[in-house]
C-alpha cells in the first residue's frame, strides 16, 4: 500500500487542458532568454562589447537548450512520465532557434556578411569549424520535426536520423571547449552533463537488453 502510494507521482499524467498550459509555460520560459537580451539591448546594458555579449548569450542558450532536450528521454525513463516526450520537439526547435540567432549574430554583426572571411574562419579556426558542423547537423533535424515528415520518413528512420542530436551536443561542447582560452570550468561542466545524459541512455539500453534476454532465454542460460 505504502509502496503504491510512494509511486503515485509516477502516474501523474496531465490531461489535455493541463498539458496545453504546461506547453505554453515551457514555450514562454524558453523565450525568456531572448526577451532578456532584447531588454538588455534596449536599456543599453549589453556591456562594452555588445556583439560579443550577444554571441556568447545566444551560444550559451543553444547549448543549454540542447542539454535540456537531451534530458527528456532519461527523465522520462526515470519517472515513467511518457508525456514528457510531447515537449521534446518544442525544446529541440528552441535549440535550433537560438543556434540561428547565434549564427546570425556572427554572420551579420560580427562579419558583416563577408562570405570570404566567414569561409576562411570556418576553414582555419577549428572551434568555428566544429560549431558550423553542429549547426549543419541541426538542419535536417529541424526540417524533419513536423508530424508530416515523421510520417513520411517512418518512425524508425526518423529516430535513427534524430540520433544526430548526440553528435550535435558533443560538437557543441567541443566548440565551447576550444574557444575558451583559460578557464575551462564551464565547458567541463557541460561535458560532464553530456556524459551523464549519454551514459544514462547506454545504461538504460543495456538494462532493457538484459531484461529481454532474461525473458527469452530458457532457465539456466545466462
Ligand atoms: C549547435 C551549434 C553551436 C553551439 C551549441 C554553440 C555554442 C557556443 C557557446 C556555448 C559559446 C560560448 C559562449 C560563452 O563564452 O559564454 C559560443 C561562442 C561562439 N560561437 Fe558558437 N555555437 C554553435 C555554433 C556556432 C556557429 C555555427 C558559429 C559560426 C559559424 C559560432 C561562432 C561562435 C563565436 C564566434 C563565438 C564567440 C567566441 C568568443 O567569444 O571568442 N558558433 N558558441
Amino acid at each position: 500500500m505504502a509502496a503504491a502510494q510512494g509511486h503515485a507521482w509516477r502516474r501523474f499524467n496531465p490531461g489535455r487542458t493541463q498539458f496545453a498550459w504546461l506547453w505554453r509555460a515551457v514555450w514562454l520560459a524558453c523565450l525568456l532568454p531572448l526577451l532578456w537580451l532584447i531588454a538588455a539591448g534596449l536599456s543599453d546594458t549589453l556591456g562594452a562589447n555588445p556583439i560579443e555579449y550577444i554571441t556568447r548569450a545566444t551560444g550559451d542558450w543553444t547549448l543549454r537548450m540542447l542539454m535540456i532536450t537531451l534530458t527528456v528521454t532519461p527523465l522520462r525513463q526515470l519517472t515513467g512520465w511518457h508525456w514528457l516526450v510531447r515537449l521534446r520537439r518544442t525544446l529541440g526547435l528552441y535549440a535550433f532557434f537560438y543556434a540561428c540567432l547565434h549564427l546570425t549574430t556572427y554572420v551579420w554583426l560580427d562579419q558583416f556578411f563577408d562570405i570570404g572571411e566567414i569561409v576562411k574562419d570556418i576553414v582555419k579556426r577549428p572551434f568555428i569549424t566544429v560549431g558550423f558542423g553542429a549547426f549543419v547537423l541541426l538542419l535536417p533535424l529541424a526540417a524533419t520535426s513536423t508530424n508530416g515528415m515523421i510520417r513520411r520518413l517512418g518512425g524508425r528512420a526518423w529516430q535513427r536520423l534524430h540520433r544526430l542530436i548526440y553528435a550535435i551536443g558533443t560538437l557543441g561542447v567541443v566548440h565551447y571547449w576550444w574557444l575558451v582560452k583559460k578557464d575551462i570550468t564551464e565547458p567541463v561542466i557541460y561535458a560532464s552533463v553530456l556524459a551523464v545524459l549519454l551514459g544514462a541512455r547506454v545504461w538504460h539500453a543495456r538494462r532493457m537488453h538484459r531484461s529481454v534476454q532474461a525473458m527469452t532465454l530458457p532457465d539456466g542460460v545466462s
